[in-house]
């Protein structure tokens, strides 16, 4: 939902705006732009488009120590080149680059435009440069424009300015992200660290009502009354070369084949001994907690559903809800509630709502993501790391991989902190299996049966994914990523609800997959027959050990493990399937249209 970023320091800005914005392109990429100063104005060079078309737009590097930049997912207004950000005052002096909505521009719009003020695009973000530029008028000092401005908006915002003739970078935030890189030489506020990630790993989270000054040898950070705000410096444990592609096309294929690596970071130090161990919570933290409701958007909906139904068999009560439906969907909430957020970005609009209104009602909170110091691992009563690393690709692959992971990990822990939970039957079993996750994993990304499935169906009509229990939440997650990416229409449903309606769809044209975790798995292999029998084509996507392969007409192995993680290993080939029919289709893999990574508006 747009990334911005900016630098002061010596030395020119400009390369380092360029890359920075495009190791942020996930977050938007309907056109990007960037203000430089450097003593002769304020110049500013945007377009619609990606960041590429940007630096090719440009014949020379804009020269200045200074500047923002900004790379936009369109939510007021069409992706022109009227539109891209920075966005400025009348006379141009003032350069503003935005990440986030404000709600009262229509109102500030016209009010400004009364006092003389012309527009020249039809963003929100328009109205912030031109209220600086008035409350300067009226003040004669750009920190306290900066101050007025900010208070007079309503919604939500990250902004970075510059000003004529000011050797300084203006920021603030309000409920969108921006964090502040430190330099040995040089200063940078962005919407992610990635964007900075090559220059320097020393970052401060800003949280809601900060205001900070960056000038080229000190930085300040204050509250929106001017009085100084001490925030604790960071250090990331990300490498830079997780932000980059490396090796590979796309950074979706990059990811998918990470997760050995990353899974391992998931899980490591919290197994120990046949039992599960948290370093990230304190004992007592499920005190009092009698049921459990996860609240998450796509892809980490799905791993929510993982997790839940590992909770339920743990013998606790529990939902899985749409951040969304929260309104509309929970059921009671008091203090013995505990509301998970699973949010990988922990910046998603709908979850951050969605758990904010179960805090209110009581609930004890607790944020499962991949982003230190995200707006919902600050606001929640307690964080757990799935520890991913960095993800690029805007569809979400090594880190659904690593909630799901992290989440049968506490259903665990619940079920030994809360009364009446049981840990599963055969947990040390489990667990053991666990350890071998990552090597499994490697396992499936050395078969090339998926690239060859998905030169074999891509003509297909249809693609259906269907599963039972863990199956189920596997089989949507599949059917997500593979119209995200592919543009051809899929769906995912329980295997016992074919019958209930989608059947009807079901044809030769219409491979579908039928996902399985164990043996036991009748259900998924009926109705696969009954879609069968209908002249679909049915392909089988889990261990050979499973009479479901008998009658499949093709098969996606995976290796025997643990039922509980043989529908990741599963997931694993449905994103490999995704990923090579999406690259014979010629898709812009990494940037699905209309779709951002992180989606900070509701
Ligand atoms: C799909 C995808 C999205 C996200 C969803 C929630 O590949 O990535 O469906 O899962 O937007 O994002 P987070 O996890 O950041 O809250």
């Amino acid at each position: 939902m747009c990334g911005i970023i900016a630098r002061i320091g010596h030395g020119n800005a400009a390369e380092t705006l360029l890359s920075g914005l495009e190791n942020l392109e996930y977050r938007g990429y309907d056109s990007a732009g960037i203000a430089v100063q450097n003593g002769s104005g304020v110049k500013v060079h945007k377009c619609s488009g990606e960041v590429s078309d940007l630096k090719s737009a440009l014949n020379t590097q804009p020269h200045g120590n200074m500047g923002i930049g900004h790379t936009r997912w369109s939510t007021h207004g069409p992706p022109t080149d009227e539109n891209a950000h920075p966005h400025t005052d009348t006379a141009g002096d003032v350069a503003v680059v935005h990440n986030g909505v404000i709600d009262n521009y229509d109102e500030l719009r016209a009010d400004l435009q009364g006092k003389g003020h012309e527009f020249d695009s039809d963003t929100d973000t328009e109205v912030i440069p031109h209220l600086i530029d008035e409350y300067r008028e009226a003040t004669g000092d750009t920190e306290r424009a900066v101050r007025r401005a900010v208070e007079t908006l309503e919604g939500s915002y990250a902004i970075a300015a510059i000003v004529d003739g000011e050797e300084a970078v203006y920021a603030a935030r309000k409920g969108s992200p921006l964090v502040l890189g430190l330099d040995e030489e040089e200063w940078f506020l962005a919407s992610d660290v990635p964007a900075f990630l090559d220059h320097t790993d020393e970052v401060i989270y800003l949280e809601d009502g900060d205001l900070v000054v960056l000038e080229p040898d000190s930085y300040r950070i204050t509250d929106l009354a001017g009085n100084p705000v001490e925030r604790s410096v960071d250090t990331v444990d990300w490498d830079p070369e997780d932000a980059g592609k490396g090796e590979y096309d796309h950074y979706m294929l990059k990811e998918i084949n990470n997760q050995p690596t990353s899974l391992a970071n998931t899980i490591e130090g919290r197994v120990e001994d046949g039992d599960v161990a948290f370093e990230d919570l304190s004992p007592g933290t499920f005190d009092g907690i009698e049921s459990v409701q996860f609240v998450a958007c796509g892809t980490s909906y799905h791993a929510a559903m993982y997790g839940s139904q590992l909770v339920r068999e743990a013998g606790l009560r529990t939902e899985v809800l749409r951040a969304s439906e929260y309104e509309a969907t929970t059921g009671p909430v008091d203090e013995t509630t505990l509301t998970v957020a699973v949010t990988q970005s922990g910046e998603t609009a709908d979850t951050l709502d969605a758990v904010r209104t179960a805090a209110d009602r009581g609930a004890r909170t607790l944020a499962v993501t991949n982003v230190v110091g995200s707006t919902a691992a600050r606001e929640a009563d307690d964080a757990v790391y799935i520890r991913a690393g960095p993800e690029v690709g805007v569809a979400a692959t090594k880190t659904y991989s690593s909630q799901a992971v992290t989440l049968a990990l506490l259903s665990q822990r619940l079920a030994g902190d809360v009364p009446d939970a049981t840990p599963a039957a055969d947990r040390a079993a489990m667990l053991e299996a666990l350890t071998d996750l990552p090597q499994h994993v490697e396992a499936v990304l050395e078969s090339t049966r998926a690239e060859t499935l998905a030169q074999d169906t891509l003509d297909s009509e249809s693609f259906f994914f269907i599963g039972s229990g863990l199956g189920h939440s596997v089989a949507l997650e599949g059917a997500l990523k593979f119209k995200e990416i592919t543009y051809e229409h899929a769906e995912g449903f329980a295997a016992g609800e074919l019958k209930h309606g989608p059947l009807a769809l079901v044809t030769e044209e219409t491979p579908l997959f039928a996902v399985y975790t164990s043996n036991g798995d009748e259900k998924t292999k009926t109705n696969a027959i009954e879609a069968q029998s209908r002249g679909a084509p049915i392909v089988a996507v889990g261990p050979d050990d499973n009479p479901l392969v008998d009658v499949a007409d093709a098969h996606l192995s995976v290796p025997e493990t643990h039922p509980v993680w043989a529908g990741l290993l599963a997931n694993v080939q449905l994103q490999l399937l995704s990923y090579h029919a999406a690259k014979q289709l010629g898709r812009p893999i990494d940037k699905p249209r209309n779709l951002a990574k992180s989606v900070t508006v509701e």
